[in-house]
């Protein structure tokens, strides 16, 4: 992607649902000063996403919106986006899936960070599917977001060595510290 604005940052939104441990090291990152991306919205669809307190901290805005009616929530989102003139799109355990006339809004501007070598382990449970088929290696993915689940095109990946002491607890934590260092990395290469 070409750098969306010249010397200003590209402001982002973060969707999250959870523990919001990606939207952390995303914050932290967005403030130095060569991140290409500056976060200005937080999305939650839960409301007591443990994530949301990181946007407090950092005076962020954050909005949280419900997806019972995905369709109105989608649109609720559009309209925000448009007005906080959000141009590019970080999912950080995000649960929800968007609609193909969402992502067609923001085609190549939605990425995602899924905790597998994709393509292999889409969708969940992936360190509990990779331990029981005795993989050696698993690793985490940064992609854009197309309509199909966990499938657009690979941007950066991390292969992470499986031990057999490893249980879903310490894979899960041995692959998050590398997404702290995958998803800027995956940044800075989308803007240059
Ligand atoms: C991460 O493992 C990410 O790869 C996956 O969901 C998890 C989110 O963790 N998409 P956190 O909420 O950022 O701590």
């Amino acid at each position: 992607m070409k750098k969306l604005i010249g010397l200003d940052k590209t402001k982002t939104a973060v969707f999250i649902s959870g523990t919001g441990s990606n939207l952390k090291n995303l914050i932290k990152f967005s403030s130095e000063k060569n991140s290409p991306i500056t976060i200005k919205l937080v999305v939650s669809n839960k409301k007591n996403a443990n994530g949301l307190k990181y946007a407090d901290r950092k005076k962020i805005e954050k909005k949280i919106i419900s997806f019972i009616k995905p369709k109105k929530a989608e649109k609720k989102i559009l309209t925000l986006l448009t007005k906080r003139e959000i141009k590019f799109i970080c999912l950080a355990g995000f649960m929800k899936i968007l609609s193909s006339k969402f992502i067609k809004k923001f085609k190549g501007k939605i990425v995602n960070i899924h905790p597998s070598l994709l393509p292999k382990y889409k969708g969940l449970y992936t360190h509990k599917k990779v331990l029981k088929n005795n993989e050696k290696f698993s690793g985490c993915s940064v992609h854009y977001v197309t309509t199909k689940l966990d499938s657009g095109k690979i941007i950066l990946k991390k292969k992470v060595k499986i031990m057999k002491t490893d249980t879903e607890k310490t894979l899960k934590i041995k692959i998050l510290r590398e997404e702290y260092n995958l998803y800027p990395k995956a940044i800075k290469k989308i803007f240059n």
